[in-house]
């Protein structure tokens, strides 16, 4: 009690700060997702992710070194699938030759040591820009789960230590599980996206892959017939447990700052590493307030995947992995 308790001597200086802080950032924090697209020499800007890149192979070769010389040592790959390609039932997922496959060779044979997770959902090869596939007017589960299924096999066969699954289908973690175990793929790592929100967050991640879903009758506007609704916490729960018993090696909540209570109640909860994807529109709010002068950016980035990290995240999937482990390094 006052005056024999006086809070503020713990506040000082920065040195007895730095003896009592909790939470502190590390690069072994860090997932960095990669945005990978056909071609050579391209390094493209995605618009609405001010200084984040779509690369091309060979360039995607040079970003993998870098991010391995600054000690980040786990990538999340995502590609942008030519137009020509989409299905409804996005059968060029499991192409052995498709672009994923040959980005997953391309990270393992520059950068052997580099964790590589594969993002699986049918979205970016969906000729309707959905996470499953489409039948009178409604996304069909069971099928959807064993496409998922064929593509994770697709996946780890390619050389993935992970397969991400993102899609919030019914019974798909057992399903890519038992498929993964089938053909003795038994140390290839599941890492599921179990409390995803349908979320307006994803918008500038949508521009970066063109995988918005398309606006045609009888295909759903949005994704809220699987994704979850942003006003629910104890489903979160629910969604979790199953994935977890269905054999998640790691759950995750997205996206991130919204959703700290939900991460608090899941660390709580569970004991299984927890992974927060820290989404493309926080990302793009931030970088746009910085650019306006209006936010210090690396201030409040740091005060970002803090946050995160102290609300339960053991994982932060995050597209400032790099921005934040170079000002570490500064
Ligand atoms: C695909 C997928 C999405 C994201 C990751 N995987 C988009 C979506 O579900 O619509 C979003 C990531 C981001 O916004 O950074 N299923």
């Amino acid at each position: 009690m006052f005056p024999i308790r006086r809070n503020r001597r713990l506040r000082t200086n920065d040195a007895i700060r730095s003896l009592v802080r909790e939470t502190y950032i590390t690069p072994n924090d860090f997932l960095v997702p990669l945005f990978v697209v056909e071609g050579k020499g391209i390094k493209e800007e995605i618009a609405s992710m001010p200084n984040y890149y779509r690369f091309s192979l060979d360039l995607l070769k040079e970003e993998v070194k870098l991010l391995w010389s600054l000690g980040l040592k786990s990538v999340l790959l995502f590609v942008k699938v030519d137009d020509s390609l989409k299905d409804n039932k996005g059968t060029e997922a499991w192409n052995p030759n498709g672009l994923m496959q040959r980005a997953i060779k391309t990270v393992k044979e520059v950068c052997p040591g580099m964790l590589v997770m594969t993002d699986v959902a049918l979205d970016p090869y969906s000729s309707y820009g959905h996470d499953g596939i489409v039948e009178g007017g409604k996304i069909i589960n069971d099928a959807t789960v064993e496409a998922l299924a064929e593509m994770s096999l697709s996946h780890a066969e390619a050389g993935a230590d992970f397969v991400a699954p993102s899609d919030m289908m019914d019974g798909r973690i057992i399903g890519i599980r038992e498929a993964l175990d089938q053909s003795n793929l038994i140390d290839v790592g599941i890492m599921s996206y179990s409390a995803k929100y349908a979320s307006a967050f994803y918008g500038p991640f949508r521009d970066a892959l063109d995988s918005a879903p398309v606006d045609l009758a009888d295909v759903p506007k949005d994704k809220k017939s699987y994704q979850m609704d942003f006003a629910n916490r104890d489903e979160a729960i629910k969604e979790t447990e199953m994935d977890i018993n269905e054999g998640a090696d790691i759950v995750m909540v997205k996206p991130g700052l919204c959703y700290l209570d939900i991460v608090r109640d899941i660390k709580n909860n569970f004991n299984v590493p927890l992974a927060v994807y820290q989404v493309s529109g926080e990302y793009a709010m931030l970088k746009a307030a910085a650019e306006k002068g209006w936010l210090d950016h690396d201030a409040v980035m740091m005060e970002q995947v803090t946050a995160i990290k102290r609300a339960g995240a053991d994982i932060i999937a995050s597209y400032f992995a790099k921005d934040v482990v170079k000002l570490l390094n500064k």
